[in-house]
């Protein structure tokens, strides 16, 4: 199965970095479709929190994002459509009832970040696993900008954002941050979510 290696690492460990599942055209197509929306100044600086609690705090996050919708390009709607293989492959080996896939292009400027958190909302704990896939095509030594991912009990593992790698974890367990890049940074920032418990 071609999720294998990112469902048993996900079983064993909750987090994967894999490289070479998403097509490497597609992720060039979102790569110029990301960097051509932020030069149209489509983008909008993200938030912390969830509607009336959403707030705009540049101290703890510097990036800009713009949702993705389906029929929005065909290469959005390839990754759609992988994304939603993956999210059935997950459910019928992980059993994690997951139901919708949300995701954002992110856009981070020289000097931006995104302090150490969970993918939780305090009213939203919907979301249950993360899947970052990166679009730069060039990143060197020194460049910033890597995800560190805060892992019980071991050293934190940094992830170079280079286009093609899929970052994956379980959002309400994996602390993690993404520390000041030196260069534009873009990827792709999307979240599986569990269905509603019914009254919460
Ligand atoms: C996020 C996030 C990580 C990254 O948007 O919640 O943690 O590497 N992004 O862009
Ligand atoms: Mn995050």
């Amino acid at each position: 199965m071609y999720f294998t290696a990112l469902i048993d690492d996900l079983a064993e460990r909750g987090w994967s970095l894999q490289r070479g599942v998403i097509p490497t055209d597609v992720t060039a197509e979102l790569a110029a479709e990301c960097r051509s929306r932020e030069v149209q100044g489509a983008l909008s600086p993200a938030g912390i929190g969830r509607g009336d609690a959403l707030a705009v705090r540049e101290g703890i996050r510097g990036d800009q994002i713009l949702w993705l919708e389906p029929g929005q390009s065909p290469a959005c709607d390839r990754y759609l459509a992988l994304m939603d293989e993956l999210r059935v492959t997950l459910n019928q080996t992980l059993f994690l009832g997951l139901e919708e896939f949300e995701c954002h292009f992110a856009f981070y400027p020289p000097g931006a970040f995104y302090k150490t958190h969970l993918d939780r909302f305090r009213d939203d704990d919907r979301r249950a696993v993360s899947v970052v896939l990166y679009l730069n095509e060039v990143w060197e030594e020194g460049d910033g900008g890597e995800l560190r991912l805060h892992l019980a009990g071991q050293a934190p593992v940094d992830v170079t954002p280079l286009a093609g790698t899929l970052a994956v974890f379980l959002s309400g367990e994996v602390p993690h941050e993404v520390l000041p890049t030196r260069r534009d940074r873009l990827s792709l920032t999307g979240w599986f979510k569990r269905r509603a418990l019914v009254g919460g």
